[in-house]
């Protein structure tokens, strides 16, 4: 196949991408990521500040036109992201207690009833646990509430869209060697054990000096797996984006039946929140680096 997503679709995969807003004017854009990719994330519409800036009033603007995007060309959605401690609206920030509990309840509700039956699978909570060798969760607002929370939310969100996955989703759980990742997969673990909801793992796979690719990332995946989970690897983007790590990434996804699908977090490196680092697929100018080819190649022997 000569796309990044019909390659993937070959074993029942896909390739997906974040998309943003904004750039849906650019033709250059739209043109590479309509032909490249099958599954689309929203960068940024989909999150609280975004979705609900006042309590009660919901806003889906800018989600809709990203997902009409995907929808007219031909693309699932993944949805970004429910519960996640930063760009929390004021009126969220200044809750506590039992009404913060409510309205994360209710924000969960409000949303998943919008996008009913439209979302391939959603982050219900994202970025939850602290980076550093504690093996606990992250001090946040939400936290505060009680160390239920997460499966309070992933209770919610099933009962609101049956229909859609519900992935917990965080960064630095790629190597398995990890504090941080072995809190996840005791969480998803002992979630499973109990019957709380929870259908996928997103390993947001952001690689970097700071968090190096390692050989271990194929265990961590199929260590996942085996607790009973989809994974997905749902923001990868390699710092200076060697095609040997894109390659490595790909071929540990496809070792493993239940690796359902990759997206890249970007489409051209000028358009990644990191875009220092060059760590995309495609350059600035539109073109197909050498990790596309890697990735391609990958996806192709399979
Ligand atoms: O759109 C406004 C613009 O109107 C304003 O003038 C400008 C000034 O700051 O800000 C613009 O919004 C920015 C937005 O990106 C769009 O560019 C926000 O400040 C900025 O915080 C936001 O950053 C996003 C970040 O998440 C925080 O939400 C990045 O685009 C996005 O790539 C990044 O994605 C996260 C994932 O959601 C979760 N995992 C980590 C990943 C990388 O940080």
């Amino acid at each position: 196949a000569s796309t990044l997503g019909a390659a993937a679709q070959q074993s029942g995969r896909y390739f997906g991408t974040a998309i943003a807003g904004g750039r849906l004017g650019d033709s250059a854009y739209t043109t590479i990521a309509s032909r490249e990719f099958d599954m689309v994330t929203a960068e940024n519409e989909m999150k609280i500040d975004a979705t609900e800036p006042q309590r009660g009033r919901f806003v889906f603007t800018s989600g809709d036109r990203i997902h009409d995007w995907a929808v007219r060309n031909g693309k699932r959605v993944r949805g970004h992201t429910l519960l996640w401690h930063p760009g929390q609206p004021a009126w969220l920030q200044s809750l506590s207690g039992s009404a913060l509990r409510q309205a994360m309840i209710d924000h969960v509700n409000g949303v998943m009833a919008h996008y009913k039956g439209k979302i391939y699978a959603w982050d219900v909570v994202n970025e939850a646990f602290a980076d550093g060798n504690s093996g606990g969760r992250r001090d946040s607002n939400f936290q505060r509430t009680g160390n239920d929370w997460i499966e309070v939310a992933f209770r919610t969100a099933r009962a609101a869209d049956p229909a859609a996955k519900l992935c917990y989703n965080d960064y630095n759980i790629d190597n398995w060697t990890w504090a941080k990742t072995q809190a996840v997969y005791n969480m998803v673990r002992d979630f499973k054990q109990r019957g709380v909801p929870i259908d996928c793992v997103g390993l947001q796979a952001h690689f970097s000096s700071g968090n190096p690719y390692n050989g271990n990332f194929r265990t961590t995946i199929s260590s996942f797996a085996a607790l009973g989970v989809d994974v997905q690897i749902t923001e990868l983007d390699v710092q200076g984006a060697s095609p040997t790590t894109y390659a490595a990434v790909t071929n540990d996804c496809l070792a493993v039946p239940r690796c359902t699908g990759i997206t890249v977090w970007g489409v051209r490196d000028s358009d990644s929140w990191r875009s220092s680092d060059a760590p995309l697929l495609f350059g600035g100018d539109g073109s197909k680096k050498p990790a596309y080819t890697a990735v391609l190649n990958a996806l192709n022997a399979a």
